[in-house]
Order: structure tokens, then sequence, then C-alpha cells
């Protein structure tokens, strides 16, 4: 690991984790990443982003191949997920003199995370801090991704430091995109990090593009991944972005049915149900997914591009069953608020899995139809006929 020279008077000094194959516990990383720091170089020093804890020694040396950190000024902090801030504890430590620059909402969350006093001020939108000789810019946009979040701008530079906005978990020691030797598995990598980290913040995205289009910027240091060059990979990001985060409404209603079932009980009601749907609904895109017959990544995508959707599951061990948790656990809490879902089952003693699954639905702020569906064993005519009027409510609940 080594510092670069990114500008004149810009300089990357993060640190890289190429082994890294799972991010935040869920999110695979094929290509490693790189928890990126920059240095600024005026008349005073400032330091953006903080790295990771983990990485304390690379990143300490990094850093003394541009400055001695007891002569930077200010640390900056676009956002404060502990990827980016972990390494404060040590750096407040190793720069005495530096005050910590951040959103107010960001210094709130620091309090928490280093647990120890420090110098730091909140900037506000539009702010400038002046280095002598160059100067930032700050631009809150909260939302990308934590309410914290702003994007840091250098004019002189033409340099904008975006932290998550833009990057990708891709490592590699030749930190610009120009160099990277595999384009195809860095727009792989970019692509899985929009779509887990941005793709429930599309709006904010949109907004926070918005914001930014004063700058004429022409390098984006991102906190992970390669630095992006106008005449490298920051037109193709820049378009990406653009186009990934417009907001597409569904041509016909999607209405996904998903269960699972240990007899065929359940799925009975699934179809009932879909079939009171089609009744009010008559062009309504209302499949039936059996969730472990399909894959679980499609089931997600499903359910959190769907206008509606009703969930069943039969009770085991007084609960639903993992497959149907596991497919919650992939809602985009942000954008499923208030959508309409409707809960069944069929059950043999205690029938807790429909009650469960509504206190689950209603933590994520869905809007549960009715007070959910239960069947003790096997449906009866005036069951099924329970379910069809439950699937016309549910459609009627978006008509
Ligand atoms: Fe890379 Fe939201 O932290």
């Amino acid at each position: 690991m080594a510092a670069n020279k990114i500008t004149d008077k810009v300089y990357s000094v993060g640190v890289q984790n190429p082994d890294l194959r799972v991010f935040d516990i869920v999110m695979a990383t094929r290509y490693g990443t790189s928890y990126n720091s920059y240095i600024v170089k005026g008349e005073e020093i400032a330091l953006i982003e903080a790295s990771h804890a983990d990485f304390g020694g690379f990143y300490e040396a990094n850093i003394r191949e541009v400055t001695d950190p007891a002569k930077i000024k200010y640390i900056i902090l676009n956002h404060t997920e502990p990827d980016h801030s972990g390494a404060l504890a040590d750096l407040i430590r190793l720069c005495p003199d530096a005050t910590v620059l951040a959103t107010a909402v960001a210094l709130n969350y620091l309090k928490n995370i280093v647990n120890a006093p420090f110098k730091s001020r909140p900037v506000k939108d539009g702010e400038v801090l002046d280095l002598g000789g160059v100067t930032l810019n700050f631009t809150v946009s909260p939302l990308l991704h934590w309410p914290d979040s702003m994007f840091t701008y250098c004019p002189e530079e033409k340099v904008l430091f975006s932290c998550d906005v833009f990057g990708s978990h891709y490592s590699s020691e030749k930190v610009l995109d120009k160099d990277v030797e595999n384009v195809e598995g860095y727009r792989e990598a970019f692509k899985g990090y929009y779509d887990a980290i941005f793709g429930p913040f599309k709006p904010f995205v949109v907004a926070g593009m918005a914001k930014i289009a004063k700058y004429p910027f022409e390098i984006v240091c991102p906190s992970h991944g390669p630095v992006l060059t106008k005449d490298g990979q920051l037109p193709y990001v820049l378009e990406k972005y653009r186009e990934w985060s417009k907001t597409v409404k569904n041509a016909v209603k999607k209405i996904p049915v998903f269960y699972c079932s240990a007899y065929g009980c359940t799925a009975k009601l699934a179809e009932a149900i879909a079939e009171g749907v089609n009744e009010v609904i008559p062009d309504a895109d209302c499949k039936t997914y059996n969730i472990i017959e399909n894959d679980m990544a499609a089931m997600r995508a499903e359910i959190n591009a769907c206008d509606a959707c009703a969930i069943g599951s039969p009770t085991l061990n007084s609960d639903a069953v993992p497959p149907v948790w596991d497919l919650l656990a992939g809602v985009d809490a942000i954008n499923s608020r208030k959508k309409p879902v409707a809960v069944f089952g069929s059950y043999g003693w205690s029938g807790e899995a429909v009650p469960n699954l509504i206190a689950r639905v209603s933590g994520l702020k869905m809007a549960v139809v009715g007070e959910g569906l239960k069947v003790c064993f096997v449906p009866t005519a005036d069951d099924l006929n329970a379910a069809k009027e439950y699937g016309r409510q549910l459609a009627s609940a978006i008509k």
C-alpha cells in the first residue's frame, strides 16, 4: 500500500482490502474493497474521510508519505459509517490540532462512534473552507445514503469528494480508473454497489446529482474503489447513475402472491387470492410464487418492484417458515412504506405465522390489508371464497 498523487494538491492515502468477500454482513464483494481517504494540501492541510479502524498501521504510513499528521488542520467526514470513521479515534491522537468538520447530524453520530472528546465544527450547506490557495465547498446531501451525508468539492483542482456516491467495492493498488485492468469486473462491482447501497435511495440520488451539477468536476474521489476521471470511467458512472435512478412505474399493476406450503393448503389460498386480485384488476400481473422453487434474489427484486403483494406461510414451530422471513429480510424498507400487503396461511395447531408476519410487515410500515387470513388445516370452499375476497380487498387497496 502507498500514497498516490491525484493532482498537485490532492493525494490518495486510503487502504486496500483485496481479500474482503462480504461487506456489512450481507453484501458480496468479489473484488474486495478499499477504504479511501484523501489529503488536500493548501497552506493548511485537510484530510477527507478517515478509513477503516482495522487498517490503522497502513493508513498512518500512507498519511506520513504525504505529511506529518500533526500538521493536519481539518479532518472532513462526508459520512460517518464506520468504514469511513473507524480510524477517527486514532487520527485524533495523531492530529492533535485537527478540527473535525461534518454535518451536524454526522457530528451527533460521531459522539457515539468515537466515545471520546474531539474538536469539531458543523458545516452548513454551501459553506466554503479556505485552506490557503485551495478551497473546499460543502454540499449537504441527506440520505446519500445516510442522513449525515455531504459532498466536498475542490474548485481549484476540479475534484469532487463523493464518499459512497459513485463508489464501488473494487480493490486495486492502481487507484486511478484508467489503470484498472479488469474493467468488466470493475463495472460489475460498481453495479452491485449501486444496487445495494443506492437502489433504495433513488429520489435522493437524483436530488444529490442535481445539487452537484453546478460543479465542473473532472475527477471524482469516492470512498470505495478507483478514483474516477473524465477520460476514464467517470462519464460511464454518471450516465449509469442517471439511468438507474429513474423512477420506473409498472405498465400494469404488479401484485405478486408469495407463499410456502408444506401440504398444499397455503398454496390453495395463494391461488384463490390471485383469482380475487384478477377479478378486480383483470390485467394485473398477479403471479403466485412458491418461494422455495424460485431464486431468492429474483423474489426480492419482485417484492420491491411490486405495487402490492400477498405473503403466505404455514405455521411451523410456532412461527412462519424461514424462506418467508428470508424474503422479508430483502424488503426495501424505505420504498415499501404504505405498500398494501395481504398476509395469509394455513395452520394445524396454533397459527402464529400470520400474526408474526403481520407484526413484521407492520414494522416495515407496509399497509396490512384487513386482519390477515388464517385457515385451519385444509381450506374448505368457504375458506377459498374468503381467500378470493381477501384478494379482491388487496387489489381494491391500489385500484
Ligand atoms: Fe462506505 Fe456508507 O459507508
